[in-house]
């Protein structure tokens, strides 16, 4: 599992302590799978989904937060969202297609050791958790302008609405994922992956391709705001 080769100082933002903690869980998640990929199922104490909660709040939960609502931006936010794209997500990781560099470095080891059966598991665990709003400071200029450009698009530079798939309230539907809430600097690094094809994804890259770096900032900060 390579991820256990990182060095400390290549953990961008997580405390050395934090550290030690995810380090110790991530052993505990390698020796689960020595035995052959990671099932829940296979596990004598306890139903699938009891397994998949346990390793969703010990393991996932040390950089998700253990209800999917993380605080650091580096993480992605998974709570209330869609079980059909997190599962989608977590196969993506795992055969290696989605790859932005924390892509790689943090989700494809942690993928790599989880068969179909915990994928779904897990990926229903984290969308039946309670998406809380998130808080902080607020730019409303940048906030408003980034209103704007979610529900009407940039018809000058071919920029479509981004509610007409993700809702008019950015809470998404199946494939299409729940982005309100999330963190910005994580929307941002996103949009820019999209656009250079490091994910590569054809819908989005249409999507991102013209954005300028402001619009992105703006949409970015207006969709971390939203409930
Ligand atoms: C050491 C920290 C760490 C651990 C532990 C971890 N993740 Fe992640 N995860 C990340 C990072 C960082 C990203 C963002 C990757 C990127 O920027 O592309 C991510 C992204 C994801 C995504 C994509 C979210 C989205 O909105 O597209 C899913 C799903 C996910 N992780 C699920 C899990 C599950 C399930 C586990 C436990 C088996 C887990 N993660 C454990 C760091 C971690
Ligand atoms: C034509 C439909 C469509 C439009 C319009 C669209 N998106 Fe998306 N978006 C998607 C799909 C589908 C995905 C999931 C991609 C995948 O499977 O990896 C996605 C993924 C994303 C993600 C990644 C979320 C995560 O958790 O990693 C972000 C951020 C995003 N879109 C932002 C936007 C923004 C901002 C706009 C408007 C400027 C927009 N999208 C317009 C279809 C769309």
């Amino acid at each position: 599992m390579h991820i256990l080769n990182k060095k400390p100082e290549n953990a961008g933002g997580l405390p050395r302590a934090d550290w030690a903690r995810c380090l110790l869980q991530l052993a505990g998640l390698a020796a689960l799978s020595m035995a052959g990929p990671a099932s829940f199922s296979d596990e004598p104490d306890g139903t699938p989904r009891a397994g998949a909660q346990r390793t969703a709040i010990t393991v996932c939960g040390t950089c998700h937060g253990p209800q999917g609502n993380s605080t650091q931006p580096k993480f992605p936010r998974l709570a209330g969202q869609h079980a059909h794209y997190l599962a989608a997500q977590l196969k993506a990781f795992r055969s290696q297609t989605r790859g932005d560099p924390d892509a790689v470095g943090y989700m494809w080891g942690m993928a790599g050791e989880l068969d179909d059966a915990s994928i779904e598991a897990l990926a229903g665990y984290f969308a039946e958790q309670k998406a809380e709003p998130s808080s902080g400071r607020r730019d409303s200029t940048l906030v408003a302008h980034g209103r704007e450009i979610y529900e009407q698009g940039i018809a000058s530079q071919g920029v479509p609405a981004c509610s007409s798939c993700h809702g008019p309230d950015a809470h998404g539907l199946q494939d299409f994922p729940r982005l309100a809430g999330q963190h910005a600097q994580y929307i941002l690094k996103q949009l820019a992956s999209f656009q250079s094809n490091m994910r590569n994804v054809a819908i989005m890259h249409g999507v991102a391709q013209n954005l300028h770096l402001a619009d992105m900032q703006s949409v970015a900060a207006y969709l971390e705001a939203q409930p």
